[in-house]
């Protein structure tokens, strides 16, 4: 494989006699020769956002309830800034001119989510609301009408009010519900949308927000709750992948996979253990998800903890369920690619075994966790610019699930609005991320086929309400009308779309 020519860190540049000078003009001569630093011509550049976070329009025109409204209305005080996605940046109202800051950027997609409530109000398939449906129609028209791919999110975190009660993910009737929905989506709107992602982010639907799932946050039983959730999840990705499979994929000749937000756990040295360390922890954080779909069942290090740990305790069985055979067969190769979102790298150095207390992932993940603290950071504490953190993480699934499509959902960077429209840090760790994926796909041959900035514009960031600005549009929302200002990257993402290298 032929390495990028790097003139500037190169000496050539000071030369000064005549037999060097030749020697430059050859290295320019054969420069046209060596691979360009430069995306592939399939590459697709897109920008990513989510249904809660930018619609608003909560109860418009017959939408129903979703977990996130009742939060955002009852309970508050999880959320920094006591507020909610009632309004967020109204783009029920406004999504033509969120077309045409899509368009402008000039990327080739747009990942959004549907809101749940917005298409089947009472959560159950039974009745579909058609000015919701007409919302979504208007949106995929005018994305394809100007050039953008559509790519679908059916479950970013909004799960119908009625499901909670009972139990959320955790109870396996959701399964159904989940599938009737996905189907329903499909014939509403696959005739257009050729990619679809069943559900994003399945370990933060299940360890992060675990009180959500069942509306019960302090209660909920932690280290048994969330493996409930994650079987649920995968059995519901794999259910709306076979009705795709079945009875869509013909006629529509679409793709479809699921979303994983994938931490690289880097060993914090060469010693064997703390390399057994990183990669337990990250089988523990995303593995437990992607190892049923991309190889096998859950990831034998986590079958063997659990139970290890559960006997500790006095359980009589793991409290990992188990599949049957016929589920692992089911839920294996439910994918047409893989989306990940990457936020995030930490260390992992092998640690004592955790003491027996109350049960949890954590414990159960085992090992130590920490960040260099001369990695540069921004607004949201738990994103540093570690690009090298993607390019191992690339690799890695690369050779764990053998070299499946890739598309990286999301990956971004959170200001606190005093940077305002001069986002020169965002802009920095766009370039640094976006040269680890060309590092990955020139020099390491992983197949990546896209990659989708978090986010368009500024929106309601979970319990961090509007604290935390990751969009590359500034959205004013103290002013009724939302008014959205480019920021400086969008000037840096226009022009990486348009030439498809990574402006300096
Ligand atoms: C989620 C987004 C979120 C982003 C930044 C991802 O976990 O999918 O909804 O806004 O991270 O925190």
């Amino acid at each position: 494989m032929k390495k990028k020519i790097n003139l500037v860190e190169s000496n050539l540049l000071n030369v000064n006699d005549m037999s060097e000078k030749f020697l430059l003009i050859l290295v320019f001569l054969g420069f046209s020769n060596a691979i360009e630093w430069k995306f592939p011509a399939d590459f697709k550049f897109g920008v990513a956002t989510s249904a809660y976070q930018i619609e608003g329009g909560w109860n418009a025109d017959g939408k129903g309830t979703s977990i996130w409204d009742t939060l955002g209305h009852n309970r508050s005080i999880l959320v920094k800034d006591r507020s909610n996605g009632d309004i967020a940046c109204n783009s029920y109202n406004k999504w033509e001119e969120d077309v045409q800051m899509v368009k402008n950027l000039g990327v080739d997609t747009y990942r959004f989510s549907l809101a749940w409530t917005r298409i089947l109000p009472e959560g159950y398939a039974t009745r579909v609301n058609q000015p919701g449906v007409d919302y979504y129609n208007k949106l995929i028209n005018k994305l394809i009408e100007n050039g953008i791919e559509p790519v679908v999110t059916l479950y970013h975190w909004d799960l119908p009010q009625v499901f909670s009660a009972l139990g959320g993910w955790t109870n396996p009737v959701i399964v159904l519900h989940f599938a009737n929905y996905a189907r329903k989506a499909f014939e509403l709107f696959g005739d257009r949308v050729k990619t679809w992602i069943t559900i994003n982010e399945p370990r933060l639907i299940c360890e992060e927000y675990k009180g959500l799932v069942g509306d019960v946050t302090e209660n909920f039983p932690l280290g048994i709750s969330e493996y409930l959730c994650a079987q649920n999840v995968l059995k519901a990705h794999a259910e709306a992948y076979h009705i795709y499979d079945r009875e869509f994929r013909k006629t529509q000749n679409g793709k479809i996979s699921i979303t994983v937000d994938m931490t690289w756990s880097e060993p914090a040295t060469n010693n064997s253990e703390d390399i057994k360390a990183a990669e337990q922890n990250l089988q523990f954080d995303f593995g437990i998800y992607t190892n049923p779909i991309f190889n096998f069942d859950y990831p034998k290090i986590v079958i063997d903890r659990v139970a290890r740990r559960s006997k500790m305790e006095n359980f009589t069985q793991s409290r990992l369920p188990q599949f049957t055979t016929a589920e692992k067969l089911k839920i294996r190769g439910t994918y047409d690619f893989l989306g990940i979102n990457h936020y995030v790298t930490m260390y992992s150095k092998a640690a004592n075994e955790p003491p027996i207390t109350k049960p949890s992932v954590k414990t159960d993940a085992g090992g130590e966790r920490f960040r260099d603290e001369k990695w540069k950071g921004c607004a949201a504490n738990w994103i540093k610019l570690v690009p090298w953190g993607l390019r191992n993480l690339l690799k890695w699934i690369k050779i764990n699930y053998r070299n499946p499509e890739i598309i990286i959902t999301e990956n971004g960077y959170a200001d606190d609005g005093t940077e305002v429209l001069e986002d020169d840090g965002r802009i920095e760790y766009y370039q640094g991320y976006l040269n680890a994926t060309l590092q990955a796909i020139i020099e390491d041959e992983v197949n990546v086929k896209g990659y989708m900035a978090w986010s368009l514009m500024d929106n309601y960031e979970w319990t961090h309400g509007y604290e935390l600005r990751f969009g590359l549009y500034h959205v004013n929302f103290t002013d009724p009308n939302r008014t959205r200002t480019p920021k400086k990257s969008v000037k840096f993402f226009k022009n990486l779309t348009n030439t498809k290298t990574i402006p300096n």
